[in-house]
């Protein structure tokens, strides 16, 4: 059994003083939880004080991008090697918003994603359909070009590093969720495409979380399928009580 993964991604929200409050409230809140793996992923100017925050404790935190190169001229750009500096676990990379409106590409996914191995972040790579592409049937062509592209020149053993996110663009800040089959049916799909490209036992380890719309109340039945194997979470982990549910929700799914 997968273990499952509950990250939230806190987008362009909370001060550095907003955020100090919700991790520690979250900390006492979820400190009892023993089996689903936990994330948060603040801004930037949060990390550092975030990191010395959680130490010890079971809240792991990932940032939300990161640059390709590790130092240089490149104004306004943070590296993985400072992130790893400072503590970060995990990063995500290519969410549809960064593909959206700071055009990102499935080659630049890419970049990211090698320089992200390369300084020992576990990486969460987002791939999703947006509506359009959905309504015209295109939903596997997409999500299978956005697959290979983000994961072109990895091997097996950087495969088992890896997290993937399907966040269907149309489900994310919407209220509209992916029905449970509408999910399980891409994630099944994204979990084949990864075994022809890596081999069986590789996709059957790998961590394939849903995006779009988690909140307590479906959160159970998403992570009750077979392919979904944890959640990112945004606009419900800004809050306490939601994102604590949502972790209750895969704390309490057998296995
Ligand atoms: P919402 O949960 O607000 O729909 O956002 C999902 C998301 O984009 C997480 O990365």
């Amino acid at each position: 059994m997968r273990k499952l993964n509950i990250s939230g991604n806190w987008k362009l929200n909370k001060t550095l003083a907003e955020t100090k409050a919700l991790l520690a409230v979250l900390k006492s809140e979820l400190a009892g939880v023993k089996k689903t793996e936990i994330v948060v992923c603040p801004t930037y100017v949060s990390l550092a004080t975030s990191a010395e925050m959680l130490i010890d404790s079971n809240i792991k935190l990932g940032a939300q991008n990161l640059f390709w190169e590790e130092s240089g001229a490149f104004t306004g750009e943070v590296s993985g090697l400072q992130l790893k500096a400072i503590g970060c676990n995990y990063v995500i990379i290519g969410h549809s918003e960064r593909r959206q409106y700071f055009g990102e590409t499935d080659e630049t996914v890419n970049k990211r994603l090698k320089s992200a191995l390369q300084n020992e972040l576990l990486p969460i790579v987002c791939v999703g359909e947006t509506l359009e592409e959905r309504e015209i049937g295109k939903t596997f062509d997409i999500i299978s070009e956005q697959v290979q592209g983000a994961l072109s020149g990895i091997s097996k053993d950087e495969m088992q590093k890896i997290t993937l996110a399907y966040e269907p663009v149309w489900a994310i800040g919407t209220g509209k969720t992916a029905t449970p089959e509408q999910a399980q049916e891409v994630h099944a799909f994204i979990r084949e495409k990864l075994t022809k490209l890596f081999g069986n036992s590789v996709a059957e380890n790998v961590t394939i979380q849903y995006g779009g719309s988690v909140k307590p109340s479906n959160a159970y039945e998403l992570l009750s399928q077979n392919d979904i194997d944890g959640a990112l979470v945004g606009g419900a982990s800004l809050d306490v009580e939601s994102f604590a549910a949502i972790v209750q929700a895969a704390e309490n799914i057998e296995g």
